[in-house]
C-alpha cells in the first residue's frame, strides 16, 4: 500500500516511489515485523473487510518529546471523502494521547489542497515553519499541528 502511495501521489510525500520500490520483500517485512513491536511508532491502516484503504503511521521521536509526528497519511482514491483519512487521523492522534503526548505535528505539501482541508477539519493549524519537499525543492511543505 505504500508503494501504491508513493505512485499515486508523489508530490505528497518525503519520499519517491523510485526510491523505496528498490527495497526487497524482506525490508519491508523486517519493517512490519520492528513496527508491530516497537512502542515509539504505529502504522493504522483501514480495512473495510475486503481490503486494505488507506494508512498513517505516528512516530514519537524519544520520550521527552511533547509531539507525535503523523505521516505517511493515504487513503486510496476509490474510498476518498468517506471519512476513512479522518478515522486515520483520530487513531494517530489517540495513540499519542496514550503516550502523553501533548501535540501532533506533520508536514503537508502547500498546493495539497485535500489533505490541508482534511488537516484543518481535524483540529490543526499551521505553525509557520515550511521547508521545501526533499525531492522537489521547489514545492514547499507546511507544518501543522494540533493541540492534543
Ligand atoms: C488527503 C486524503 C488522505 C484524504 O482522505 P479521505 O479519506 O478522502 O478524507 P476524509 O473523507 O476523511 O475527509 C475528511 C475531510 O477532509 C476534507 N477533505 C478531504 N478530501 C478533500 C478534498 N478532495 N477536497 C476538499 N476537502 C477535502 C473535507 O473537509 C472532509 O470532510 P467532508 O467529506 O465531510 O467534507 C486523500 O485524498 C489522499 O490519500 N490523498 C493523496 C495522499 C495525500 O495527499 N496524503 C497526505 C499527505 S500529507
Amino acid at each position: 500500500m505504500r508503494l501504491r502511495a508513493l505512485a499515486d501521489t508523489p508530490s505528497a510525500f518525503g519520499s519517491t516511489f523510485a526510491e523505496e520500490n528498490e527495497r526487497p520483500e524482506e525490508w519491508w517485512r523486517e519493517r512490519a515485523e520492528l513496527a508491530s513491536r516497537a512502542v515509539d511508532r504505529v502504522t493504522f491502516v483501514a480495512d473495510d473487510g475486503t481490503g486494505l484503504r488507506g494508512l498513517a503511521t505516528g512516530f514519537h521521536e524519544t520520550p521527552t518529546h511533547e509531539h507525535v509526528h503523523l505521516f505517511s497519511m493515504w487513503v486510496e482514491p476509490a474510498a476518498r471523502r468517506a471519512g476513512v483519512a479522518r478515522g486515520l487521523v483520530a487513531a494517530v492522534c489517540e495513540w499519542a494521547r496514550g503516550l502523553g503526548a501533548h501535540a501532533v505535528r506533520l508536514d503537508v505539501t502547500v498546493t495539497n489542497d485535500a489533505a490541508i482541508r482534511l488537516y484543518e477539519s481535524c483540529g490543526f493549524v499551521p505553525t509557520g515553519r515550511t521547508a521545501p519537499l526533499p525531492h522537489t525543492p521547489a514545492l514547499l511543505e507546511q507544518e501543522m499541528e494540533r493541540a492534543l
